[in-house]
């Protein structure tokens, strides 16, 4: 373990919540196909990952009562890929945040893998998070203090996977993402499109079965944003089911169902492809 990690590691902040880790597998049928398969499995064996009922989110200050979100009612199965949209303020991150057990709302209910998490301790969360999560965070979160190569490791060292593992996987996915030629430098050594480009990476590279993306592409290029979206969709068409908070149309398009949310209600949702689930 690097110097910088240890001290990290030692410096009480135990359990890290960065998402699960999540290797990128090299996919070996077109993109067509594999999402076919995708959607056979998942007909065949629905299994919802996400239900909430009657959600709501109330933020209170000293003086304030903000509504975030009021009676969302949403379900998420298995190898499904969503896509929120909605105007700034309508509580698409507070909703993606209560989703990945990040938050807890202050009415209703969320079921997670068909289990009553809404009031579930702390520490159960914690390890949902780390088996199943992958979340790619509107801000980044990355750790200051740790190298792009080790804060995309850091997923896979909770995992405890072998050493050279780790390496070939952290390796393979910094190639994928562009910025294996950033590897040693530091988080705020690193452009914003940089920075979320590690955060992905850091999200994907242990494999979660969920992915929580908040505007995945929001500090990217063209290029780079367009590249993010064939990623999520080949780990999509591998079986991970994806939330996704976007503000662009054209990322939209690349989910099976859209989800309007408006002032913290869902107020549209719908089929974008021929695969979605229902
Ligand atoms: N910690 C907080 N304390 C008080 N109010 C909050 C807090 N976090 C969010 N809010 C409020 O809740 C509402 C929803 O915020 P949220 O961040 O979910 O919006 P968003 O849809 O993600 O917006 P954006 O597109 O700008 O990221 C906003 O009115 C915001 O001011
Ligand atoms: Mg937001």
């Amino acid at each position: 373990m690097s110097g910088s990690r240890q001290r990290w590691l030692g410096g009480g902040i135990a359990d890290l919540e960065i998402g699960t880790a999540l290797g990128i597998t090299s996919i070996a049928l077109p993109l067509r196909q594999a999402k076919h398969l995708a959607v056979v499995q998942t007909e065949s064996m629905e299994k919802i990952i996400i239900q909430t009922s009657r959600l709501e989110k109330k933020y209170l200050t000293d003086t304030v009562e903000t509504t975030a979100l009021t009676g969302v009612e949403l379900r998420i199965a298995q190898g499904d890929f969503v896509a929120i949209m909605g105007p700034s303020g309508c509580g698409k991150s507070t909703l993606l945040n209560i989703l990945g057990l990040l938050d807890r709302p202050t009415g209703g209910t969320l079921q997670f893998l068909g289990e009553d998490v809404t009031t579930a301790p702390e520490r159960k969360r914690a390890n949902l998070r780390r088996e199943n999560l992958g979340f790619i965070f509107q801000s980044f979160n990355l750790i200051d203090e740790l190298s792009v190569q080790e804060n995309i490791e850091l997923p896979l060292f909770y995992q405890g996977l072998p050493k050279t593992e780790i390496k070939r996987r952290v390796q393979e996915t910094m190639q994928r993402m562009g910025i294996a030629h950033r590897h040693a430098h530091f988080p705020q050594q690193l452009s914003g499109g940089q920075q979320q480009r590690v955060a992905i990476a850091r999200a994907v590279v242990g494999r979660p079965s969920l992915i929580l993306a908040d505007e995945p592409t929001g500090n990217l290029d063209s290029q780079h944003g367009r590249e993010v979206m064939l990623l999520l969709s080949e780990l999509n068409a591998e079986g991970a089911t994806i939330v996704m908070v976007t503000h662009s149309p054209a990322d939209a398009e690349y989910a099976h169902r859209l989800i309007n949310l408006f002032d913290g209600q869902v107020v549209t949702e719908r089929v974008t492809s021929p695969l979605a689930l229902f």
